[in-house]
């Protein structure tokens, strides 16, 4: 058996630290076209190895010997964060998670199995009571395997709470030390989660010794919000995936929990152990490598994250970033500020670029730079360098870098 504390091989988290998961490389390449050959996996575990989750799912290993393989490569060769695999309630998936981590530093079985009505009876074909006993010998027998196990009741989102809280208490005295409590379809309202999080928490015996963790669906776009209740209701660890992959409309985005964490910690008084310069250079990696790209939108990690068009945004951005950003670009590893030239931009963005591309104009000589840029502008979509260096050129004859004459 091996030597491994509650949460996965490290001391239980402090009551004030809250843990990443991530399950980017199992729940995430279950995204329609994410999958991942062996060699990406391992380069995606690296790079979260070096944003320091706490843990990383590293596949589902009995669902092929590809991925038992690949998830063994990973508990063998990447350092700093345990490493898990998904179970069935079943023992030869519970064998082959713990082939595939067993060589892992800090390692942990994680078992889940339906328990809403609609899983046990059309998915399970089984009874609550059948359910009850498929946990306990799942969990016992994970438990003689593994320090420690990991219990997920899938589909607590839609489950009755009296019975979600007995399948807990079976795992719980079966020796399960994490309890995760996925809202597997989205289905859940951020206060109804943050309930249901409390309940299992208040009312199952033996929790204090229990991580409580939290895996949240974006069905409906809630993946975060989610996510931060059951924290707010005393989850100290959070599952979820880079750039919000995973089933459907994917998980909740480690990224963006991160960074809610991190900016409001002066309310929520929640650390983490992450190191968010990685975020961004680990959603680039895993865009590329899955093919699914990160739109620009996208809070945290998307293009147009600290980027800014119009003319009040821009001027105030000039003055003071902290005027429309709420996280500094270099925090989380992205570029930095960006302005934009549209047709929207003030005549403080157009001197800031034209500064940058080392055109410093006379203060008598904007304007008509200005009204040539905003005929330009009006016809495009955004203002790029080479254009800006047309336009001065064609106005005034000025060269970059060339001293205005
Ligand atoms: O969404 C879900 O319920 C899962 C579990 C297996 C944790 O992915
Ligand atoms: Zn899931």
């Amino acid at each position: 058996m091996s030597e491994q504390g509650v949460s996965g091989g490290a001391a239980p988290p402090a009551a004030d630290v809250v843990e990443f998961f991530d399950t980017t490389l199992r729940d995430g390449e279950q995204s329609p076209g994410a999958s991942l050959d062996p060699l990406a996996k391992l380069q995606v575990a690296r790079q979260l190895a070096r944003l320091q989750v706490d843990v990383i799912e590293a596949g589902f290993p009995a669902s092929s010997p590809g991925d038992l393989e690949a998830v063994r490569t990973i508990a063998r060769e990447v350092q700093g964060p345990a490493v898990t695999g998904l179970a069935r309630a079943v023992r030869s998936d519970i064998d082959a998670v713990h082939e595939a981590v067993r060589d892992a530093s800090r390692h942990l079985i994680h078992v889940f199995i339906g328990v809403s009505d609609v899983h046990i009876t059309e998915k399970l074909g089984l009874d609550r009571a059948q359910v009850l006993a498929r946990i306990r010998e799942a969990v016992s027998y994970a438990r003689s395997l593994c320090t420690t196990v990991q219990f997920s009741p899938e589909d607590a989102g839609r489950a009755d709470p009296d019975y979600l809280c007995e399948a807990v208490q079976v795992a719980v005295d079966a020796g399960a030390g994490v309890v995760n409590l996925p809202d597997t379809t989205g289905y859940c309202l951020p206060f109804e989660f943050g309930e249901l999080v409390s309940t299992v928490r208040s009312q199952v015996r033996g929790m204090a010794g229990v991580l409580v963790s939290v895996h949240c669906h974006d069905d409906l776009g809630l993946a975060t919000a989610n996510s931060l209740a059951g924290i707010a209701a005393g989850a100290r660890r959070v599952e979820g995936c880079i750039n919000g992959l995973g089933e459907r409309a994917g998980n909740a985005a480690i990224e963006e929990v991160a960074m809610a964490l991190r900016v409001r910690r002066p309310l929520l008084g929640l650390g983490d152990n992450l190191d968010a310069r990685e975020l961004v250079p680990t959603s680039r990696m895993v865009a590329a490598l899955t093919g699914i790209g990160v739109p620009p939108n996208k809070p945290v990690v998307g293009g147009n994250a600290f980027s800014h068009a119009s003319g009040v945004h821009q001027h105030g951005v000039l003055r003071d970033r902290r005027t429309y950003e709420i996280i500094a670009a270099e925090e989380v590893g992205a570029d930095g500020t960006q302005i934009v030239l549209t047709a929207r931009s003030g005549r403080h963005a157009l001197v800031h670029r034209l500064h940058r591309i080392g055109v410093d104009l006379p203060a008598g000589d904007l304007s008509a730079v200005w009204a040539r840029f905003l005929e330009v502008a009006d016809g495009s979509k955004q203002v790029e360098d080479e254009v800006l260096i047309r336009i001065v050129g064609e106005v005034h004859g000025y060269r970059p870098g060339a001293a205005a004459q």
